[in-house]
């Protein structure tokens, strides 16, 4: 059975360690270091993702992280292919296990991507459903590890929907023992399944999960505020929704009850004037374009972890971090 990844908790015995291969090979990879630079662990294989929603991050990071891991990128537009129209899930999953060496799929419902994985012979990594963005938050907190000395007795801060992003972050931060204080206004809450595995996770790594409707209560003293849109794809028609989000917007104001060293963070794409202002988007503590970069080398070594885990171990021994 291949190992997927459907949220970012199916990783979490070594999510540390996925995030400190990403940051050093990174590292290595830009200071022109010949092992990195030829380190081609999905060679001969072809890697497919499956899109039924738009994306510019998502499909960029996935094409080219492929390229540079030496396989072939395989991008699959649902207005191209016969899933949706006349193919099942299933039938999908079989047939592309037999040319594929792994599928990435962007989808809807979050059952269709566990039940694309249920078929699959090959890793199957979620590149979003309604309910999770795993890779996001694997490149979220690889961006904190790199922007932060330490992790101890840091505060995160999220303000807005308790959407897909919400929920893999705020597993991500209670896996590296990070606390996470959330601001969502009543009835946008996180899915209460992912806050119990949230809380369970915390308890275990030593860390807090803190619920608030008060975004200002969310963000005081705390080093991090994250933010992302109020509507997300598929709720386009949900247009009255906004009017929940009336003082969630990340401001000036906001962040001045924030630690002074203050980060920025969003998964973009960001509707300037709305969850966020121009001030805040193009300050110097934003790092939403260090995150946006951090996609590909998260994925990097994610691709290699569930596709080549023997490659991806023997770097890390490379690395220095086995
Ligand atoms: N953050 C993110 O997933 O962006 P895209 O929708 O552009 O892929
Ligand atoms: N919550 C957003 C994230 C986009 C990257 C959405 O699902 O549309």
């Amino acid at each position: 059975m291949p190992q997927h990844l459907l949220a970012i908790d199916d990783v979490s015995d070594d999510f540390e360690q996925l995030l400190r291969w990403a940051i050093e090979f990174k590292r290595l990879w830009k200071q022109g270091d010949e092992v990195a630079l030829n380190f081609l662990p999905l060679d001969t294989l072809a890697i497919g993702s499956i899109y039924e929603k738009p994306s510019t991050r998502t499909r960029v990071s996935f094409e080219v992280g492929i390229q540079r891991l030496g396989g072939s990128a395989l991008t699959l537009l649902k207005n191209d292919i016969q899933l949706g129209k006349s193919e099942t899930v299933g039938d999908t999953s079989q047939v592309l296990s037999r040319f594929l060496g792994g599928i990435t799929y962007r989808c809807f419902g979050h059952e269709d991507v566990a039940e694309l994985a249920k078929h699959a012979t090959v890793p199957v990594i979620n590149a979003l459903s309604a309910k999770h963005h795993p890779c996001q938050a694997a490149a979220d907190l690889m961006t904190v590890l790199e922007h932060f000395e330490t992790t101890e007795d840091l505060k995160v801060a999220w303000v807005g929907d308790g959407n897909n992003v919400l929920h893999d972050l705020m597993l991500a931060c209670a896996m590296l023992g990070i606390d996470i204080h959330y601001a969502c206004p009543e009835g946008y809450e996180p899915d209460t399944d992912v806050v119990e595995r949230t809380q369970a996770l915390a308890e275990k790594n030593g860390s807090s999960v803190t619920h608030t409707t008060d975004p200002v209560e969310a963000v005081k003293d705390a080093h991090v505020v994250y933010t992302d849109v109020f509507i997300s794809m598929g709720e386009e028609h949900m247009t009255d929704k906004v009017q929940a989000f009336e003082g969630y917007q990340v401001n000036e104001a906001m962040v001045a009850h924030m630690d002074e060293g203050w980060a920025f963070m969003h998964c973009l794409p960001a509707h300037r004037g709305d969850e966020v202002t121009d001030w805040v988007m193009d300050h110097e503590q934003s790092i939403v374009f260090d995150q946006a970069e951090n996609r590909m080398w998260a994925q990097m070594s994610l691709m290699a972890y569930l596709i080549n885990h023997g490659a991806w171990e023997a770097m890390a021994e490379f690395m220095g971090l086995a």
